[in-house]
């Protein structure tokens, strides 16, 4: 199950599929340099807290592999632009600060290498985070999975998938760990205007597993759910605040109150990479507010008059009481989330 290649490091250069032309077209684009890189993740090409992460550390690793100097100085100058410029691609997932902090600590921590050894180094830890992020998802598949009923529907918004990490998602990735787990599960994808990653990336790639997916519009999840055939919400999410409120895709926050007024279980699945213990609360997570044409147009087709006022927000923030629980690689947090978050950075 899953043999969706979102990110990789081949040959020293960074492949990527191009999400913006899923699901029409299978098209991997290859990047050579940082600056590309800083912009696909700005365009979409990359998307998803996750995924963005790899490709902030990939973005790292290729730009330090290019530095053209011997001198330790003058890398670390060089190095500190190229993570500057990264880290202003999207404010939203805190997984791309979270992977470039990483990759500066191992800039910092080999720093009496040679700049030939630190740069293979930074190759290393960028493709370990590749690697450990499939695993952290299936460890949050075999634990979310156990939240979800056999011969139950699922919904889900945005795509939280194999598309929106390094491999396997993580609200998909529960989805599928369910499914190994033998369950018959079926899934609603909202299809999530204005980007349509519920339409255009979940409905493909849970098509392409096998997995029954059914596609609505936004608008229809409150019908779906009072008409019961929703029997639990599984999203992803772009920062977790140390209190439990989450950032995830616009109109997440609906959904969870539609989930509280018809009491079904709302679930958030999110690496501890999410978790940003640094913000008290939701109302702090900066949101991205993005081009006003993803509102206006479709494919390049006006869809409202010229000259109108348009809010595009990309994420909101639904308050940690309407949360059931949060699925982790290190087990399912509940209520009270401040407490239980920190006690889960105490694990090891
Ligand atoms: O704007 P996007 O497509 O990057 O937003 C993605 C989401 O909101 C996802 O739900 C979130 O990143 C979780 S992905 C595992």
């Amino acid at each position: 199950m899953n043999t969706i290649k979102t990110i990789e490091w081949v040959k020293n250069n960074v492949v990527m599929i191009d999400q913006r032309l899923l699901p029409e077209k299978e098209v991997y684009n290859t990047y050579r340099d940082y600056k590309g890189v800083a912009e696909a993740i700005k365009k979409m090409v990359v998307r998803g807290a996750p995924a963005i992460g790899v490709a902030g550390a990939f973005g790292v690793a290729i730009g330090a592999s290019k530095i053209k100097t011997d001198d330790m100085k003058a890398f670390k100058r060089e190095f500190a632009g190229i993570a500057k410029l990264l880290a202003s691609t999207r404010p939203t997932a805190v997984n791309l600060f979270w992977a470039i902090d990483r990759m500066t600590r191992t800039a910092e921590e080999n720093s009496r290498l040679s700049v030939a050894e630190l740069k293979k180094r930074l190759i290393d830890e960028a493709r370990r985070i590749h690697r450990e992020d499939i695993e952290i998802n299936r460890a949050m598949g075999r634990h979310g999975q156990k939240l979800i009923k056999d011969n139950s529907t699922v919904l889900t918004h945005c795509n939280a998938g194999a598309l929106a990490t390094a491999g396997y998602g993580t609200a998909l990735g529960v989805i599928r760990g369910a499914v190994e787990a033998g369950k018959n599960i079926k899934v609603f994808a909202d299809e999530t205007r204005p980007f349509l990653q519920g339409s255009r990336l979940t409905a493909w790639e849970l098509k392409k597993d096998n997995i029954d997916v059914t596609l609505i519009t936004d608008n229809m999840a409150g019908y779906m759910m009072k008409k019961g055939f929703i029997n639990s919400v599984v999203v992803g999410a772009d920062r977790i605040a140390a209190n439990g409120d989450t950032a995830n895709k616009i109109g997440t926050y609906s959904v969870a109150i539609l989930a509280k007024e018809h009491g079904i279980p709302f679930y958030v699945a999110a690496p501890t990479s999410t978790i940003d213990v640094k913000i008290k609360h939701g109302d702090f997570i900066p949101i991205e507010e993005r081009d006003e044409t993803e509102v206006t147009h479709m494919k390049g087709i006006r869809i409202a008059p010229k000259g109108i006022n348009v809010k595009n927000p990309a994420f909101d923030v639904t308050p940690a009481r309407l949360i059931s629980a949060i699925i982790t690689e290190k087990g399912v947090v509940r209520a009270p989330y401040a407490g239980n978050i920190r006690k889960l950075f105490k694990k090891t």
